[in-house]
């Protein structure tokens, strides 16, 4: 079954935004892509070029749809232009409560009455973000997993004022999307980043106390439990400065020192070493290479565990 949402305006071109457009415009959508920067914009659709490439060049997409899925795109830097014939926002700005509360304060103005709000957060209250809106029952997360066009879930989550028809809306889209949604409510970290950050967590603190080393603790849960990335290299991908604004809220929401973030995740933050997107972090990434390289930081780590 369909719905009527035609226009999807998302907000913010980074990973998780140029993903969300990718796969909206290859299920036919019309996407306002919006961020501040044009660069930023443009730099976006050609990552979606590349990736639409990688589905043509497999087989799981034609050359002529991925033409008319870039043709479904427009970019735009003015909020206004984008939002004021959206059916449906996405946003997928960076993950800072002040920005978030304030695009949804301006979307709230500038939206259709009838428009949806979703939010991508990975962790941030969808209740507190539906509160500074005068629409709570449309506001809604809509959290898509990195790679979006890869992975198959949509972890919808239901703020404390969602309306029913609205989630409908939303799973029904989501299965228009071929993704798999799953439903959960508005708790600190819902349930992917509740169980998949601690786990990264205590990962960190196993490499900070010398249980083992970066490569052994990644091959350990790759092999030993069928992950299809360690924690570690996940921890880099997610990126790491994310990794600890998640813990952060877990820890402030939840209040028990379980969540605490891991100091040696705190310390790398602070000094800049956030994984993928600054090129280094639990390893080292050299652009154009596939090859897994553990930091130089680590390299002592991985000659054996580390003596008590
Ligand atoms: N767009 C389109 N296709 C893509 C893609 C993209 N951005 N990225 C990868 N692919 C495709 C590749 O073309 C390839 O396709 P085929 O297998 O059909 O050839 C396939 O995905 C696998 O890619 P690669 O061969 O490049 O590499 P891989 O086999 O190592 O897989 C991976 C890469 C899919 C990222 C895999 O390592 C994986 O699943 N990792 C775990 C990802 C994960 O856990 N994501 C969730 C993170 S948490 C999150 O996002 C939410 C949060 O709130 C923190």
């Amino acid at each position: 079954m369909s719905t009527n949402i035609q226009t999807v305006a998302v907000i913010g071109s980074g990973t998780m935004g140029n993903g969300i457009c990718h796969v909206f415009a290859q299920y036919g959508f019309n996407v306002h892509l919006m961020d501040i920067r044009q660069d930023a914009l443009d730099r976006a659709v050609a990552t979606i070029g590349k990736n639409m490439d990688r589905q043509v060049a497999k087989g799981s997409l034609s050359s002529e749809a991925k033409a008319e899925a870039l043709a479904h795109i427009s970019t735009f830097t003015d909020m206004a232009a984008a939002a004021a014939d959206a059916d449906l926002v996405v946003e997928a700005a960076t993950e800072a409560i002040d920005l978030k509360l304030s695009i949804f304060r301006k979307l709230d103005e500038l939206c259709p009455p009838a428009c949806i709000l979703a939010s991508n957060t990975s962790s941030i209250s969808l209740t507190r973000i539906a509160s500074v809106t005068k629409r709570p029952g449309q506001v809604i997360g809509m959290h898509f997993m990195n790679p979006v066009p890869v992975m198959r879930l949509v972890e919808i989550i239901n703020g404390y004022g969602t309306n029913k028809e609205v989630t409908h809306t939303i799973i029904r889209l989501s299965e228009q999307l071929g993704k798999v949604p799953c439903v959960v409510n508005d708790y600190p970290g819902f349930i992917s980043n509740r169980i998949l950050l601690p786990m990264i967590n205590e990962a960190v603190l196993a490499l900070q106390e010398g249980v083992a080393g970066v490569s052994s603790i990644d091959t350990i849960m790759k092999l030993g439990m069928a992950h299809p990335m360690g924690p570690l290299q996940l921890a880099d991908f997610i990126g790491l400065d994310t990794c600890y604004s998640i813990m952060n809220v877990l820890h402030m929401g939840f209040g028990a020192q379980k969540y605490a973030p891991a100091t040696l995740l705190a310390n790398m933050v602070q000094a800049g070493y956030l994984g993928v997107k600054s090129g280094e972090g639990f390893y080292k990434y050299t652009p154009g290479s596939k090859d897994l390289v553990v930091s130089e930081r680590f390299a002592h780590t991985e000659q054996f565990a580390v003596a008590y």
